[in-house]
């Protein structure tokens, strides 16, 4: 019966632990959402998740280095290209940092922050959009320099959008059609500058394709190990009733007698 109970046991013991795992895995964001700034721009990082208790052992890696902040907010108060790269925060990281591509949950995912130097970056809050989202965009200035007949383009050098003071661009809902490269342009007194130009992606019903089969090979998953607890659990239950069976032949025990009902049912 021991047998047969452990890989019951062992099944839910593993989901629970994962399940525990990613609830305490914490998240770095930016504040405000920009991963793309310019030099001497001001960077907030964040990270979020963990029980307050945890705050003071909160620890920064900045491209796999441990950095010298413990709060949970991590400001960049003047960027520098040497800023750029990626970053994490998790907690007790120094004993585990020879190891940090293993799946440590206490150690969030990276985020990449890349500092550019210029006039004009194009920055996004996110560049992997579903479609029906909304997209926005904007074009920001080195020291927010006053930028006017601002042009959100393609690449191609198709204009998107004009605006004769910078406005921030919103979209509404992205068509997966948007997809492409972008930059913008601007006079930043008498100077004509533009941006570099940055990939957006808007995943459309031609990537949604991909789900079911995902979603199939999901169901297919479970319900084998449904199958296989059903096969296990009736296999403890014909054993269990026949050992009390023989049990309450030999020894006509009455304390058996409700467990016996309760099985019989
Ligand atoms: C933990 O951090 C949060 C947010 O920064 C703060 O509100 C809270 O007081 C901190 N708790 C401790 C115990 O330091
Ligand atoms: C690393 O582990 C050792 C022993 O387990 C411990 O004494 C030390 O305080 C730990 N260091 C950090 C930074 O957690
Ligand atoms: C554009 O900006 C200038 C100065 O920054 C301001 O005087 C003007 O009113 C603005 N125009 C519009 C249409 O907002
Ligand atoms: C900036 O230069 C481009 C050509 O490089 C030109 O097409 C555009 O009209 C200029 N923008 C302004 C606002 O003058």
């Amino acid at each position: 019966m021991g047998q047969l109970l452990s890989p019951v046991a062992l099944l839910l013991l593993v989901s629970a632990a994962s399940r525990a795992a990613e609830v305490l895995k914490p998240v770095v964001l930016l504040d405000p959402p920009w991963d793309r700034v310019l030099q001497e721009d001001r960077v907030t990082l964040k990270c979020q998740g963990f029980p307050p208790a945890a705050n003071s052992s909160i620890q920064w890696l900045h491209n796999g280095s441990l950095i010298s902040s413990h709060t949970p907010t991590y400001t960049i108060r003047s960027a520098r290209a040497e800023d750029s790269g990626e970053y994490r925060c998790g907690t007790n990281i120094s004993n585990l940092s020879f190891n940090i591509s293993s799946n440590i949950s206490s150690l969030s995912d990276p985020v990449q922050l890349q500092v550019r130097v210029g006039w004009l970056v194009l920055q996004a809050a996110r560049w992997v959009i579903q479609e029906g989202e909304p997209i926005h965009l904007r074009c920001h200035s080195w020291r927010n320099k006053c930028v006017q007949k601002v042009t959100y383009l393609h690449a191609d050098g198709r204009g998107v959008k004009y605006f004769h003071n910078n406005t921030d661009l919103h979209i509404p809902e992205a068509k997966h059609t948007f997809s492409g490269s972008y930059f913008c342009r601007g006079l930043v007194g008498k100077k004509n500058v533009s941006s570099e130009t940055v990939i957006i992606t808007v995943q459309g019903a031609a990537n949604a394709s991909i789900s079911p089969s995902v979603l199939s090979w999901h169901l297919i998953a479970f319900g084998l190990v449904m199958g296989l607890l059903l096969a296990v659990d009736t296999a403890l239950y014909f054993s269990v009733k026949r050992d009390l069976r023989s049990s309450l032949n030999t020894r006509k025990d009455y304390t058996f007698g409700w467990s016996k009902d309760i099985l019989d049912k």
